[in-house]
C-alpha cells in the first residue's frame, strides 16, 4: 500500500470513506500498524502518560517526541505519520512555532505536525503551513490544557461552548489545517462541525459522523489500566496475557525448567574445558 497523502485524505472525506488512525510510539507497534494498513499513525504526546508513566502530557518535551517519532517512522514506511507538538513548545511566537514544527519534521521524520488549540493558535498555524509544513488541529478536550479545562471532561455541551468550537474549527480551517482532531464532544456537535468543514475531522469521543477516528493504542489493547475513557473500544486485553507470561517465566527460572536443551549452545565439551576448571 502506498503512503496516503493529505490530498487523498481530503478525497476520502468527499467520498465518505472513513479515515482510520491510531497512536504508536515504537518500532514494533508501528510495523504492525503498517501491516494492518492503518491509514495514519499519530505519535501523540499521550506517550508521556501511556508509555512514560506520567499523570498528564504537560511536561512532555521535544526530545521525548523526537525519540518516539523516529522509530515509528522506521517501522511504518508506508504509513502517514503525524507528530504531536508538545505543550509549551509553540505558544510564544510564530517563529517559535515554525522552528519547533520544522524540528519535528526534520529530526523525527514525520509527515505533518499536530497541535492543540482554537482561534488563539490560528496565526501560528498559518505561519507553520506557510513554511511548508502540514498541520492537523486538535479541538474539544485538549489534554495539554487539562488544568484550564478543569479535568478530562466532555467539551461543547452547551450552545455557547458549541458555537465557540464551531467557530474555532472554521478559523483553523481558514488558517490552513488539513484536518482537525475533535476530542470528547457531543456526537451531534461532531456531526455539525464535520458537515461545515471541507477538511476531514478525526474523532476521538466525537461520535460516528466524523470523517475518521483515532484511538490510543494502549487503550485499545488494555495496556493502560489507570483510566479507560467511555469512548474507547477495546480490541484486545493484553495486560492479563502478558502478566500470565511473566509469571510463568519467573516460575520457570526459579524452578530451573528454563532454559531447556533446545535453548542452549554446544560447541565445546566439558572434557575440553577440564583444564580451565
Ligand atoms: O496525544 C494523543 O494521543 C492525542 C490523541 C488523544 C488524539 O492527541
Amino acid at each position: 500500500m502506498a503512503k496516503l497523502t493529505i490530498q487523498k485524505f481530503t478525497e476520502m472525506k468527499a467520498q465518505g470513506s472513513k479515515i482510520c488512525i491510531a497512536t504508536a510510539y515504537d518500532y514494533p507497534t508501528a510495523a504492525l500498524m503498517n501491516k494492518a494498513e492503518i491509514d495514519a499513525i499519530l505519535v501523540g504526546d499521550s506517550l508521556f502518560m501511556t508509555v512514560l508513566g506520567n499523570d498528564s502530557t504537560v511536561a512532555c518535551t521535544m526530545e521525548d517526541m523526537i525519540h518516539h517519532i523516529k522509530p515509528v517512522v522506521k517501522g511504518a514506511p508506508d504509513t502517514y505519520v503525524i507528530g504531536d507538538m508538545p505543550f509549551g513548545s509553540y505558544n510564544i511566537s510564530k517563529e517559535q512555532a515554525i522552528e519547533i514544527a520544522t524540528r519535528l519534521m526534520k529530526e523525527g521524520g514525520c509527515d505533518c505536525v499536530k497541535l492543540e488549540g482554537g482561534r488563539e493558535m490560528a496565526e501560528k498555524i498559518k505561519a507553520i503551513v506557510d513554511a511548508g509544513i502540514p498541520v492537523m488541529g486538535h479541538l474539544g478536550l485538549t489534554p495539554q490544557t487539562v488544568s484550564k479545562l478543569g479535568g478530562y471532561k466532555v467539551q461543547g455541551k452547551n450552545i455557547e461552548a458549541a458555537k465557540v468550537l464551531l467557530e474555532d474549527a472554521l478559523l483553523l480551517q481558514e488558517a490552513g489545517v488539513w484536518s482537525i482532531t475533535l476530542e470528547a464532544i457531543p456526537e451531534q456537535l461532531g456531526k455539525l462541525i464535520t458537515e461545515k468543514l471541507s477538511v476531514p475531522t478525526i474523532g476521538i469521543g466525537a461520535g460516528r459522523y466524523c470523517d475518521g477516528q483515532v484511538l490510543v493504542f494502549h487503550d485499545m489493547f488494555g495496556l493502560y489500566e489507570k483510566f479507560v475513557p467511555k469512548f474507547v473500544k477495546q480490541y484486545g486485553n493484553l495486560a492479563p496475557e502478558i502478566l500470565k507470561g511473566l509469571q510463568e517465566y519467573r516460575k520457570d527460572v526459579k524452578e530451573q525448567t528454563f532454559p531447556e536443551d533446545k535453548h542452549t549452545f554446544g560447541g565445546i565439551s566439558e572434557e575440553e574445558l577440564k583444564d580451565l576448571w
